[in-house]
């Protein structure tokens, strides 16, 4: 499955590895969505195909489920599952608080009501992913397409009255058109360098009318599984 890794992907690929420990037959399980929960879903398929494993998985996107799919995995919606044993997904940036920015692969909206509706969630992911303060990485929100530019003005003004550093705001592109998430929403991408208080930036960002979500993960991730490159794994 593996061949020869970059550290980056070998990196991804053990704390995914590692991660799968924690899955147990008969669990229902929250499948992440990015290059790292990809690496999950396939060795969730592995030991469905080679262990015999039963599980049921609920994709946090329409890429995640193909690939489940592929793999041999059962799929079901979160409708049908109703609440989860477990959730497994990546992250764009985790701090020492286990808080995340998630968004970066487009499908935050459906990961946090999945991570939200499930007893655990672990996250995976390589340690250059671990910060001290949130906020290098773009802060993604989901917004409705109608009057876009209005809530990105919102937005901004929201940010200027929390005195928050750097305010760009951009809306994410899919080459030429703007990016469209599985809920046929777009992606506003927050430039802000730092997060100084992502508890309250999450709630205020989510009374911006047009806004559906925000790519902040306060108090929802339970364990963090951290890869390196030469192939160490450490748990938070
Ligand atoms: C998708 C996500 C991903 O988990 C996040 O972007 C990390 O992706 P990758 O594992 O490819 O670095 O939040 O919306």
């Amino acid at each position: 499955m593996t061949g020869e890794l970059s550290p980056i992907d070998k990196a991804k690929f053990v704390a995914a590895k590692r991660a799968v420990d924690f899955v147990e037959d008969g669990m229902r399980v929250g499948l992440g969505t990015g290059s790292t929960a990809a690496w999950m879903v396939r060795c969730l398929g592995e030991m469905v195909r080679d262990d015999g494993l039963k599980i049921r998985g609920v994709p946090t996107s329409t890429r995640t489920a193909a690939l489940a799919r592929e793999v041999g995995i059962e799929v079901i919606s979160l409708d049908e599952a109703r609440w989860l044993d477990l959730t497994i997904d990546g992250a764009d940036e985790f701090d020492g608080d286990l808080n995340l920015i998630k968004g970066g692969g487009g499908a935050l909206l459906q990961e946090k009501i999945v991570a939200t509706a499930s007893d655990q969630m672990i996250v995976i992911a390589d340690v250059g992913k671990e910060v001290e303060t949130l906020g290098a990485f773009p802060l993604p929100i989901e917004v409705i397409p109608f009057g876009w530019q209005t809530t990105k003005a919102l937005v901004e003004e929201m940010l200027i009255s929390m005195d928050v550093l750097g305010r760009n705001v951009t809306l994410r592109m899919n080459g030429d058109a703007p990016f469209v998430t599985d809920e046929g929403n777009h992606i506003l991408d927050l430039h802000l360098n730092r997060i100084g208080n992502a508890r309250q930036l999450s709630m205020v960002l989510n009374q911006v009318p047009g806004v559906v979500e925000n790519g902040l993960f306060i108090d929802i991730c339970d364990v963090v599984v951290v890869g390196y490159g030469d192939g160490r794994v450490e748990t938070r």
